[in-house]
C-alpha cells in the first residue's frame, strides 16, 4: 500500500508517469467516469480549505466513486480529544483512500503508520503540501511544455509557504533548474531548505527582495499569500502581508512567455487586473489540480483504464 506524504515518494519517472495520465484524463474523461465506482475517498481536514478537499472530492466525483469526511476539527471527534492514529483506524473501516489536512507538520506521517488505507497528505503545518505539487507541475508542464531548463521565480511567503517548500522539493530533480528567491529578509526560504535542498543538489539559486528585479529572467513566477494562519503575532503579519503586490505594471517587466502561477488562495498579492493577462495561469492551475488529483488516486488505488 502506498501513500503520499511528500513528493519525494514518487520517483521522477513514476512522477512523469502520473502527469501523463492526467493529462490523458483532461484529454478523454469519460475514459475514466467509472474507474472508481465502489470506491470511497474520505477528506479528513482539520484546517480550512476550498480547492484542495473540493478538489480531491471532484477527482473521486468524476471516478464514478463517493466521497464523505469532514471539513473542520471541530465538527469531528477531535474536538473530543480523539487522536489521529484512532481517527485513521476508524476512517480505514469507512473508506478506501483519504486525504488529511491538518495544521501540526507531520500529522498525516502518523496517521499512515496507523492506516490500513492509503493516506494523502492534504497539507501539513509549514511542511509539505505534496498535491499541491503535482498540480503546479502539471500546469508549468502544460504551459511551456518541458520541467527542466527553467528559471523560477518564488515569490512571497518563502518561510511559511508549504507549497514553496514542496514544490522546491520536486523540482530540483530535475535538470537545469535555477530558483529567484524573492522575499523580505522576514519570510525567507527556511535554512535547512536552502542547504539541505538546494546546496546539497548544487542547485543555482539567488535570493532578492525586489520583485522588479527578478522579472524580466524568469519563465515562471511562482506568487504566494503571507501565511496569516502561521504567524505569533498580528502585528508581524499586518507589516508584512501587502509587501508584493503583483500587477499591470509590473506584468510589463516580464517576458511574454514567462506564466504566473499561484496556489491560491489569493488576498492581495495578485490585482485583480492581471486576471485577463493571458500570462496569468492560476485558474487553469485549479482545473489542472483535478485531473492531477485524479490520476494520483487512480495510481494509489493501484487501478489501471485500457
Ligand atoms: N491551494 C490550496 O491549498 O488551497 P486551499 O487552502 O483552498 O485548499
Amino acid at each position: 500500500m502506498r501513500h503520499l506524504m511528500s513528493p519525494l515518494d514518487l520517483s521522477v519517472e513514476e512522477l512523469d508517469n502520473l502527469l501523463d495520465l492526467a493529462q490523458d484524463i483532461e484529454a478523454s474523461p469519460q475514459k475514466y467516469a467509472h474507474a472508481c465506482e465502489g470506491k470511497k475517498l474520505a477528506t479528513l481536514f482539520y484546517e480550512p480549505s476550498t480547492r484542495t478537499r473540493l478538489s480531491h472530492e471532484a477527482a473521486m466525483l468524476n471516478l464514478g466513486g463517493s466521497v464523505l469526511g469532514f471539513s473542520s476539527a471541530d465538527s469531528s471527534s477531535a474536538s473530543k480529544g480523539e487522536s489521529v492514529s484512532d481517527t485513521i483506524r476508524t476512517v480505514s473501516c469507512y473508506a478506501d483512500i483519504c486525504a488529511m489536512r491538518h495544521p501540526k507538520e507531520g500529522a498525516p506521517m502518523v496517521a499512515c503508520q496507523h492506516s490500513s488505507i492509503p493516506v494523502i497528505n492534504a497539507g501539513d503545518g509549514g511542511h509539505q503540501h505534496p498535491t499541491q505539487t503535482l498540480t503546479d507541475l502539471l500546469t508549468i508542464r502544460n504551459v511551456k511544455s518541458r520541467l527542466d531548463n527553467l528559471t523560477i521565480g518564488l515569490c512571497g511567503d518563502l518561510k511559511f509557504g508549504r507549497t514553496v517548500h514542496s514544490l522546491i522539493n520536486a523540482l530540483v530533480r530535475y535538470t537545469g533548474i535555477r530558483f529567484i528567491l524573492i522575499s523580505p529578509e522576514e519570510l525567507r526560504l527556511p535554512e535547512y531548505i536552502r542547504h539541505d535542498v538546494l546546496d546539497r543538489n548544487h542547485i543555482e539559486y539567488k535570493e532578492v527582495v525586489r520583485l522588479e528585479d527578478a522579472m524580466p529572467d524568469l519563465d515562471i513566477l511562482y506568487m504566494t499569500r503571507v501565511q496569516k494562519e502561521r504567524f505569533f503575532n498580528e502585528e508581524d503579519y499586518v507589516r508584512m502581508k501587502d509587501f508584493y503586490i503583483l500587477d499591470k505594471e509590473k506584468m510589463k517587466l516580464a517576458p511574454e512567455d514567462m506564466y504566473v502561477l499561484h496556489p491560491l488562495p489569493r488576498v492581495n498579492e495578485i490585482s485583480v487586473d492581471v486576471d485577463d493577462d493571458p500570462r496569468a495561469a492560476y485558474f487553469r492551475q485549479v482545473q489542472y489540480g483535478v485531473y492531477v488529483r485524479m490520476a494520483l488516486i487512480l495510481t494509489l488505488l493501484d487501478i489501471h483504464v485500457d
